[in-house]
């Protein structure tokens, strides 16, 4: 197969996320991006990165083998219409966008399309993102291995099914603030013993990586939360109180929390 051509329709945050990555990992596949209105943005993406970008997608989408939509949620419709117009047997179709499954895709692209869904998060930027996505009806192996090395540039990944990207991206994409909002409240206690804020980010910020490298070591969260607890110690005495206050329960409900919203916002 010739070099794999991937059309960008948004120059956002998450497109950057993921043509530095692929330019990183994958730099045989060439890349063409393109935005709504902001052609300074474009310029400045075209002398930072070896990509080539248009303000018009719909003159190339003809030389292209994959469409990866990162164009927010509600711009899909009237982008899909268009694309439906002009699209070419075979050429895949990807959107990151919240809430815009494969049923989705399919629904609004001529009939056996091959379309998938990403799900990354935030930590594309640093090539760690856990990524789940889901396929539709019509992708072939060659769709996937295209697919699996653009995903695997920004990180590790899971196959699951639309129902369960619907459900997980909650676990995937919202828990890291869930997590940076914990960060944030042992910084405040760690100030109120008399830290600057300064030193308060430090301690915090390098218990968090310490931790999430081990748990990237050992992958057991159970077995290395007994190793700090000695029973009746001071940790014990923490968790015994996070217990009470339905520490876990809260978790659980923060994500039916953000399902519940995810769910009203794609509807
Ligand atoms: N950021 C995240 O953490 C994250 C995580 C997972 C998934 N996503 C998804 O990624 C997508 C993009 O998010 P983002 O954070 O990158 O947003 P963003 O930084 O606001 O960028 C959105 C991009 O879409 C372009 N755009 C808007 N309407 C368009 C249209 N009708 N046709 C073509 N391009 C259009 C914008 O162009 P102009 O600047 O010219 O208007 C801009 O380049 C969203 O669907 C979001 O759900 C984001």
């Amino acid at each position: 197969m010739n070099n794999v051509h991937i059309l960008f329709i948004g120059a956002g945050r998450m497109a950057e996320a993921i043509f530095s990555g692929i330019l990183t990992h994958q730099p045989e596949i060439m890349i063409t991006v393109s935005n709504q209105s902001n052609s300074a943005h474009l310029d400045l993406l075209q002398s930072n990165y070896p990509i080539q970008t248009t303000s018009s997608w719909t003159e190339v989408i003809d030389q292209v083998d994959v469409i990866l939509l990162a164009c927010p949620p509600g711009a899909h419709s009237e982008v899909l219409q268009k694309m439906s117009l002009l699209l070419k047997k075979g050429q895949l179709v990807v959107t990151v966008a919240a809430g815009i499954g494969p049923s989705k895709l399919e629904a609004a692209l001529p009939k056996g399309t091959p379309v998938a869904w990403l799900m990354p998060n935030t930590a594309a930027d640093v090539g760690k993102s856990m990524s789940i996505y889901a396929y539709g009806s019509a992708i072939t192996d060659t769709h996937r291995n295209i697919f699996e090395k653009v995903v695997s540039a920004i990180g590790p990944s899971e196959e699951l099914s639309e129902e369960q990207v619907h459900n997980l991206t909650a676990v995937t994409g919202s828990a890291p603030a869930f997590l940076y909002s914990f960060v944030e409240a042992l910084e405040q206690t760690a100030t109120k013993y008399g830290l600057t804020a300064e030193q308060a980010r430090k301690l915090v910020i390098e218990m968090v990586i310490g931790s999430a490298a081990m748990l990237a070591k050992h992958r057991d969260p159970a077995k290395l939360r007994e190793q700090v607890t000695s029973p009746g110690g001071a940790t014990a005495a923490g968790l015994t109180s996070l217990a009470n206050d339905q520490f876990s329960d809260s978790i659980i409900r923060a994500i039916h929390a953000t399902n519940a919203r995810a769910k009203e916002l794609g509807s």
